[in-house]
Parts: structure tokens; C-alpha cells; sequence
């Protein structure tokens, strides 16, 4: 990527529930991916947040005998609590029921208007409160919306038109393109694939006496602001779209802007985002990277089969760094797969106990143990495979490609493991013959050298564990990095 600046940004998450791991998997990888452009010397803004109006919300906080505001609150603490304890460092944390966002939609909403992007329209159809959409009947499997296995309500009402329809071939020319690029492979030709059902103009606004809870249109005071519209506009209200035009030109205009989602909100970001955004003459968002969904031990995370899983409590058992390892670790992010939360322990254990921890003690304690002088260049073979690995693993990083990244420092680490077992470096350490004594030093030298490389490498991925290693060899202390479970 040439442009040395970067918006990221997450999806932002309902706070109808807490948070799961699906939610920590998307924003891990925002963190990841924010760290690791920092530290290449790009400035970035790490935007996240919650999504907080909708008959969703509305319906748990009545069936919590709370109010809506009430959930909100409470559940969008509870959001950036499980981010601190992951060690997730974001910019901004929007809430769409702050008054600035709310405002901005509102700004928005006048704006178009306006431009006549908006018309009126009687509706009627089916709407999943789950999905907070309108589904059709063939879409339905026995009566029941295929994701969230309830029944649809009949919803007849009038409402504010959004002109899609126009903007359709004007987005696929952008796309085709790569003026907007949609990666992975899957997702772009899923987009495409839409474009080309001809999807109809969508309703911006909802009936408020069915709704409740959501941002009132500022020329209708019987509607409210359709939750999608309010929730995707997050992405340019929390950098001062309507009242800090500086901020807004530095993030969004003069930055490239990467959108970060899983694949099941691709419609609403991949067409009808840069539509709306097309409607306002703002500039769409560079790119756009979906990642696939996890399954839990074969089947889909949800509340029904008790099996979502809180990352606060991966934290307790494995540590902040050890969890962010453990979901990191898991499959490439374009693929998605399933997750065995008992092969978690043995995983732990084995990479990052054994492997990772061992190898750093290793290394320092026979470091320590003989005050050597150490070489400043690495023997041949080393130098070959540390060149390798980092350029694997910045080619693997420019393209988002952070579980293969990941990877390759492992490869690194499991070299480094062998070479010490073979050369069995801590035989060497008594001797005092003139073979032994340089043997050792170039032995731990290359050992040092790939140590410092594996710290650097790790930075996104494990931050404090990166830091932690960097310590011990200043100090010359050793400690262990992970404690066995
Ligand atoms: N509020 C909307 C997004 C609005 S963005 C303008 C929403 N929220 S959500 O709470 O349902 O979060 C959906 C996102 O959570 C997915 O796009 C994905 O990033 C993440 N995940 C939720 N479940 C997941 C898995 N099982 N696996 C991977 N990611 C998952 O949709």
C-alpha cells in the first residue's frame, strides 16, 4: 500500500448481546493489522464502536425490564472492557446513540433529501428482526428466516426510498476497476454477483410507532432512521463528517480508507455503503476486506446451542496474549473454519509454552551463562532464512494475510529449536578449547540475532510478549513467557 496514511475500521457490533468471539475475531484482526502498519511507519486511525438502535435492542432491553438506553450502556461497556483485556488498542469508540453521530445522521438525512436521492413509498413485506431487514418469501426455509430461525413479521407500512438502483453500474465500474477494492476472491465476485441481480432501491426509514427506538427523520416525525443507514454512516460521523471537515479530509479523503467485516454485512458495505456515499459525492473507501465465519466444533455459534464463547473467559484461562494467539491462530482469515475450543489448551502448550517460551529461555540462560561478545552479522544460514521469513512474512502482511504470517515466525521459532537441539550449544558452554569457545559464540549469536527478528515479527500479534522478550535480553534477566497449563 503506497498511501501513508490509514483509516481502519471494524464493523460496529449490537449491544443487544455481549460480545463473542466472532466480534474479538474481527476486531483482533483490525488491531493486528493496525500494529503492524505503525510499526512500517504509516499513521493510522483505528476506528471501532457499537450499533445501538433497532427493534433488536428495543426487544432484549424490554424482555431485561430495562430501558434500550440502559442495555446500550451497559453492553457497550462491556464491549470495550473485552477489548482492553485483549490488549486491543483502537483511536475511537463510536456509539451511535452519541449526540454527535446522531446529529450527523440527521445532516445526512437533510442532505439527501435534497439531492432527491429519497422518495416515498408504500411497502410491504416480510421483516426479519434478526437481521433487521426485510427478507423475501423464497428466502425463507420452512417459514423461517435461514439465519436466525425465527418467523418473519408482515410489516406494511410508507417509507423514504433510497434511489439503489441508479447508482448500481456507476459501483460495479468502480469495483471492476479496483478503485474499490473488495478482497478476498469470494467476496468480490459475491458483490458482483448482487450487482448483477439488479437489487432494488431500499427503504432508508422505518415506521417509529413499529420501531421505537432509533434516530427520528429530521423531515418525518413519524419515522425513524433505518438501522443499517444509521449504523454505516458511523464510518465517516466518528471522524467529523458534518462538523470537523479538517479531520474528515485528513481520514477519509487524503487516507486510504479499509473497511474490515465478516462476510455476512457484505451487501450492506460492499453496494449499499458506497451507493449512499456516492449519493453525498464523498469518496467510497479504498478497500474492503471480508473475512469468512467460525463455527464452534462443527456448528454455528449462536445462543440457542449454548456454545458462543465469551473471550473474557479465554483471557482468565489463557492470558490476553495467549487468547489472541489462540483466535489468530486458528485458519486464514478469507476462510473462516471451526473452532475446537479442547484442542486450545494443547495448542497453547505446544506453540507457545513449549515452542515460543522455551526457545527465549533457552537461549537467554546460556546467553547469560557466558558473558560472550556476540557477532553483529548471523552465519550464512541464517542469514538466508531470516531474509526469507521477513520478506514471506511482509508480503503475507500486505496482503492482510496475517494467519500465514503468523506462520512463518513459527517456522523461524521451530528452526531455531532444531538448530540449538543439533548443535547441542549447551555442551559447549565449559569447554575452553579455541573451536568450542568461537562455536558457541557464533552459535548464541545466531540464536540472538533470529530472537530479536521473532520479537519484531510477533509485535501485531503478541504486543506484550514482543516487549517482554525485548526486556529480558536488555536486562539480561529469564523468565518464562507463558506459564504451562
Ligand atoms: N451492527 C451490524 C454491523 C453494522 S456495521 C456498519 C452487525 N453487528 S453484529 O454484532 O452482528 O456483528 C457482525 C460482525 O461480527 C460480523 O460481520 C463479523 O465481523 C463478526 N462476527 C460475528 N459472528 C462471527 C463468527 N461466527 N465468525 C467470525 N466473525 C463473526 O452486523
Amino acid at each position: 500500500m503506497k498511501s501513508k496514511r490509514i483509516l481502519i475500521t471494524t464493523p460496529i457490533y449490537y449491544v443487544n448481546d455481549k460480545p463473542h468471539l466472532g466480534h474479538a475475531f474481527t476486531t483482533l484482526i483490525a488491531d493486528v493489522l493496525t500494529r503492524f502498519f505503525r510499526k512500517r511507519g504509516k499513521e493510522v486511525f483505528f476506528l471501532t464502536g457499537t450499533d445501538e438502535h433497532g427493534l433488536k435492542i428495543y426487544e432484549s432491553a424490554k424482555s431485561l425490564n430495562k430501558t434500550p438506553q440502559e442495555l446500550c450502556d451497559e453492553n457497550s461497556f462491556l464491549f470495550k472492557k473485552s477489548w482492553e483485556n485483549l490488549g486491543i488498542e483502537y483511536d475511537y469508540f463510536i456509539r451511535t446513540t452519541d449526540k454527535a453521530h446522531i446529529e450527523t445522521v440527521q445532516y445526512i438525512f437533510n442532505l439527501l433529501k435534497e439531492k432527491e436521492e429519497l422518495y416515498e413509498k408504500e411497502y410491504e413485506g416480510l421483516y426479519c428482526i434478526g437481521c433487521e431487514n426485510f427478507i423475501l418469501e423464497k428466502d425463507l426455509k420452512d417459514g423461517l428466516c435461514p439465519f436466525h430461525l425465527k418467523p418473519p413479521i408482515k410489516v406494511s407500512e410508507k417509507n423514504y426510498f433510497f434511489k439503489l438502483e441508479k447508482y448500481l453500474k456507476v459501483i460495479e465500474k468502480e469495483i471492476k476497476k479496483g478503485k474499490l477494492k473488495i478482497t478476498p476472491e469470494f467476496a468480490l465476485k459475491e458483490t458482483l454477483g448482487l450487482i448483477k441481480q439488479n437489487l432494488s432501491d431500499f427503504s432508508t426509514t422505518r415506521l417509529k410507532e413499529r420501531i421505537r427506538w432509533g434516530i427520528e427523520v429530521p423531515f418525518d416525525k413519524d419515522q425513524v432512521i433505518y438501522v443499517w443507514v444509521d449504523a454505516l454512516i458511523n464510518y465517516i460521523s466518528a471522524i467529523g463528517f458534518y462538523k470537523n471537515k479538517n479531520n474528515f479530509n485528513k481520514w477519509w479523503n487524503k487516507s486510504y480508507v479499509l473497511h474490515i467485516l465478516g462476510k455476512d454485512i457484505l451487501k450492506f458495505h460492499t453496494v449499499y455503503w458506497p451507493a449512499i456515499l456516492k449519493a453525498l459525492k464523498v469518496k467510497l473507501p479504498d478497500e474492503e476486506l471480508i473475512h469468512g465465519f467460525f463455527t464452534i466444533n462443527g456448528q454455528k455459534m449462536s445462543k440457542t446451542l449454548k456454545n458462543v464463547i465469551d473471550p473474557n473467559e479465554l483471557v482468565k484461562v489463557y492470558g490476553k496474549e495467549g487468547t489472541r494467539y489462540l483466535i489468530l491462530s486458528q485458519f486464514p482469515i478469507a476462510d473462516g473454519g471451526d473452532i475446537k475450543e479442547s484442542q486450545f489448551k494443547e495448542k497453547y502448550n505446544a506453540d507457545l509454552a513449549n515452542n515460543l517460551g522455551n526457545l527465549v529461555s533457552r537461549v537467554l540462560t546460556l546467553k547469560n551463562k557466558k558473558e560472550v561478545e556476540i557477532n553483529q552479522k548471523p552465519s550464512r544460514d541464517f542469514k538466508k532464512i531470516l531474509k526469507e521469513t521477513e520478506k514471506n512474512y511482509l508480503k503475507l502482511m500486505e496482503k492482510y494475510k496475517i494467519y500465514e504470517a503468523l506462520k512463518e515466525v513459527f517456522k523461524l521459532i521451530d528452526y531455531c529449536n532444531l538448530y540449538l537441539t543439533q548443535k547441542r550449544t549447551w555442551e559447549l558452554i565449559n569447554k575452553e578449547d579455541k573451536k568450542s569457545k568461537d562455536g558457541f559464540k557464533k552459535q548464541i549469536s545466531n540464536l540472538l540475532i533470529s530472537l530479536e527478528k521473532i520479537k519484531d515479527l510477533i509485535y501485531p500479534f503478541l504486543p506484550d510478549t514482543s516487549l517482554k522478550i525485548e526486556e529480558l535480553i536488555k536486562n539480561k534477566k529469564v523468565e518464562p513467557l507463558f506459564k504451562r497449563l
